[in-house]
């Protein structure tokens, strides 16, 4: 299975989903290409380090959003990309974009989803007063941080938190998540019906 890489900045989900394919945790599964909408993001220097092919697009340079995700389509159809990885790629994504890799789009979140989905999940946790959060990995549709939902990892909220130590608690999760997904989808074992993803 072929990976594309979506980012924007550090890319320490990039890197956990790189490790496991290293450590051999993901079968028969590479990363065909690294795209970032940030020339400075740190994961797309890794990226480039590691000799993976990397593309750098600046959305200042299209008109539009589609015109944006058009070229991101284009390049991961060149790599013979099968699967794409959002991994912190702060950018909203097109119908159109959704619409040619339709099912073949996951995301990781900072949430238990459906709670605090957007920016800043972490804050929106603690300022709401859960007892725990935690994060999730899903499909991607058309509208932000809904889609199907394939593994949810919990942490308690603890009563000393910030944002920070929050977020470096639910980050570990992620990078036990993130590789767990795609794992299972490079293993053919989801089966989705509508809304539920079953693990088989
Ligand atoms: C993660 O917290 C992820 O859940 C969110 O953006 C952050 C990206 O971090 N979507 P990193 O770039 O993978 O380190």
């Amino acid at each position: 299975m072929k990976i594309g890489i979506l980012l924007s900045g550090r890319g320490s989900n990039f890197k956990a989903i790189k490790s496991a394919i290293d450590k051999g945790e993901i079968p028969d599964t590479e990363i065909a290409v690294v795209i970032s909408n940030k020339a400075d993001a740190a994961g797309l220097a890794y990226a480039a380090e590691c000799g993976l092919k990397t593309v750098y697009l600046n959305h200042k340079d299209f008109d539009g959003r589609e015109a944006y995700d058009r070229e991101i389509v284009k390049h991961l159809n060149d790599a013979g990309v099968q699967l794409v990885c959002l991994a912190g790629f702060m950018r909203i994504i097109s119908p159109y974009f959704v619409e040619q890799f339709r099912n073949r789009i996951i995301n990781i979140h900072p949430s238990l989803l459906p709670a605090f989905p957007g920016l800043d999940a972490q804050k929106q946790a603690l300022e709401y007063g859960v007892r725990f959060a935690g994060c999730t990995v899903h499909f991607v549709d058309e509208k932000m941080d809904n889609g199907a939902i394939i593994l949810q990892k919990c942490v308690p909220v603890l009563e000393d938190d910030t944002e920070e130590s929050l977020s470096a608690r639910i980050l570990e999760q992620e990078h036990k998540a993130y590789p767990e997904a795609v794992r299972l989808i490079a293993e053919g074992r989801l089966k989705t019906e509508g809304r539920k993803v079953k693990i088989i």
